[in-house]
């Protein structure tokens, strides 16, 4: 069954046409990932998928039950972390959040400040703020940029092993191409408005690196990307 249809997408913001004419079909549980340079409306697609944002034309249909994690952690300082993961939830949800948080290794966090966390701490209580709300999709831009390279590869895994267990259908926003290899079932790259390349992936998990198969994957987005190696 389909959780995502989208078809004959376009956006513009005065006489600049971001998204020209983008169709996409995301299966329930399937793991999606777009790469893009800066400025080719990743952001502005996924703003749309999220309901944000309207498209000019096209349709989308996309699960009522959905939710973006952001590249910052956008925490509600003045909240302590539970109350943090629960924003605008009854309060019948502090159990359900406290198990989001022991499910991204924060058991025990739940009365502490956002200020007093890591960023990848403070990212992990985002994920379990999006968790909590067991979206059917969940839409992640470029959530670990901002973190330092091996909280970023601990993140990956954790992330791998969140939408495995729940089974969301994921849209991953990232600018690094090992990522995506390594995380999805399929990668496109947005460029000029469309989706230029959209391949599936079918390596098991865990995805190594040397392995030639995902060295060639890997090439191949590069390429698309204007990076030859
Ligand atoms: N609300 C807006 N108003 C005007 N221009 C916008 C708006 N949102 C995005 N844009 C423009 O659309 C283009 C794509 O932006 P964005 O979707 O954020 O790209 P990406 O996420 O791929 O970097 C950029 O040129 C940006 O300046
Ligand atoms: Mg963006």
């Amino acid at each position: 069954m389909a959780a995502v249809i989208v078809q004959g997408l376009g956006k513009a913001f005065g006489r600049k046409t971001v998204l020209k004419d983008v169709g996409l079909d995301l299966a329930r549980g399937e793991f999606f990932a777009l790469l893009g340079p800066s400025g080719t409306g990743k952001t502005t697609l996924l703003r749309i998928l999220a309901g944000l944002e309207r498209p000019d034309t096209g349709t989308v249909l996309a699960p009522r039950r959905r939710t973006t994690v952001y590249q910052e952690p956008r925490l509600v300082q003045a909240r302590r972390v539970l109350a943090n993961v629960t924003l605008g939830l009854p309060r019948s949800a502090r159990e359900a959040g406290l198990a989001a948080l022991a499910e991204v290794g924060l058991d025990g966090y739940g009365d502490a400040w956002p200020a007093t966390l890591s960023g990848g701490e403070a990212q992990r209580v985002a994920l379990a703020r999006a968790l909590v709300r067991e979206p059917e999709l969940l839409l992640l831009d470029e959530p670990f940029a901002a973190l330092d390279a091996l909280t970023r590869l601990q993140m990956q895994d954790l992330v791998a092993e969140l939408c495995a267990r729940h089974r969301p259908a994921v849209v991953l926003v990232t600018h690094d191409v090992d990522e995506a290899v390594r995380l999805a079932d399929r990668v496109a790259v947005l460029r000029e408005g469309e989706l230029a390349v959209d391949r599936r992936i079918d390596l098991p998990h865990p995805r190594q690196r040397d392995d030639p198969a995902f060295l060639a994957h890997r090439a191949l987005f590069l390429s698309h990307l204007g990076v030859h190696v």
